[in-house]
């Protein structure tokens, strides 16, 4: 299978870069090779690599800024994914989409999980875009794959299991609050790159959620992580209202990954267990970063 893989220097990207090329023909490619808000760009790169798959792992992911650069963040992540759409539908291939779990507004009694079937209702503006490009891909694609995932972590990038780690090796530790109300499924992009391939050689089509397995709040995962770190800290929990942000999140955005289930395809695993392998292969090199 020849698979290109857009945003392939991000978390995600990184991770299916590594994993799908042990199997298949990988262009990836980000915005340093081609501008995915540029239709043309796109264009070049399916003509040049006329891949039968393409990975959308690009985007505009901080979601605080995306409330003041709306511009920015629309054409990255709605007309982005619409090019790819476009272009596959002119040239042929299946379009794997990457969306999120703030495309639902959270108010579902925890731990009651959120459902493909159910429907979305952004709270911020990033989420807004994630759903706005789900139904652009889907009015637009014929053979569509949309992926959402939640609370994504990796070796590449920044994402709070890091910024955790830099404040907790600040000396004297200082106290870091973290919010304790607001509930999801912490996923590790290298699971998740393996589930993508499994998605592909499966041929499947539609909307899937795939994150992992379990849920915790962000004060847990903190207080966890930095525990299998064996890093001292002083995290303690507050609430969402302690801790404000230009963008809202979802109080509960755990995804339930039931359309991989019905297919026996699910691959995730509990949260714990991919936090504990990550601390296994990535400890001392991020150590070694962050001091
Ligand atoms: N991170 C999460 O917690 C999370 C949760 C749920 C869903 N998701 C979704 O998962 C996907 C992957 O997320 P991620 O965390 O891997 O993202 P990421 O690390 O921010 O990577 C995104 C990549 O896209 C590139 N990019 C930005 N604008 C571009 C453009 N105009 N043309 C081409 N490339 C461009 C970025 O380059 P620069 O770095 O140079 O801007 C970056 O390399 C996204 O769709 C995201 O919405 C993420």
């Amino acid at each position: 299978m020849r698979v290109m893989i857009a945003g392939g220097k991000g978390q995600l990207g990184t991770d299916c870069t590594r994993v799908l090329s042990e199997n298949h023909d990988v262009f990836s490619v980000d915005i340093d090779e081609a501008d995915i808000t540029k239709f043309s760009d796109v264009e070049d790169l399916v003509k040049k690599f006329n891949p039968d798959t393409i990975i959308n792992c690009a985007a505009y992911t901080q979601v605080d800024k995306c409330e003041t650069e709306k511009a920015i963040a629309w054409k990255v992540n709605v007309d982005g994914p619409k090019n790819f759409a476009l272009c596959l539908e002119k040239h042929g291939g299946r379009l794997y989409h990457i969306s999120s779990d703030y495309i639902f507004d959270g108010k579902r009694n925890v731990p009651d999980p959120y459902l493909e079937t159910d429907a979305p209702h952004p709270v911020s503006y990033y989420g807004t875009t994630k759903y706005e490009s789900e139904k652009a891909v889907r009015q637009i694609s014929h053979r569509h794959v949309i992926i959402r995932t939640s609370w994504m972590y990796g070796a590449q990038g920044h994402n709070f299991l890091k910024t955790m780690l830099t404040l907790a090796l600040q000396h004297p530790p200082n106290e870091i609050k973290v919010v304790n109300d607001q509930f999801g499924s912490p996923t590790w992009s290298h699971r998740l790159a393996f589930q993508i391939e499994k998605m592909i050689d499966a041929n499947v089509q539609g909307i899937y959620h795939a994150s992992a397995e379990g849920y915790c709040t962000w004060y847990g995962l903190a207080v966890y992580f930095l525990g299998k770190m064996g890093i001292t800290h002083k995290v303690v929990p507050c609430m969402s209202e302690e801790y404000p942000t230009p963008a809202r999140r979802p109080t509960n955005s755990i995804l339930e990954n039931q359309q991989l289930k019905k297919r026996g395809i699910n691959v995730m695993k509990p949260w714990q267990e991919d936090i504990d392998q990550f601390v296994a292969d990535f400890r001392e090199h991020w150590i070694n970063q962050a001091s």
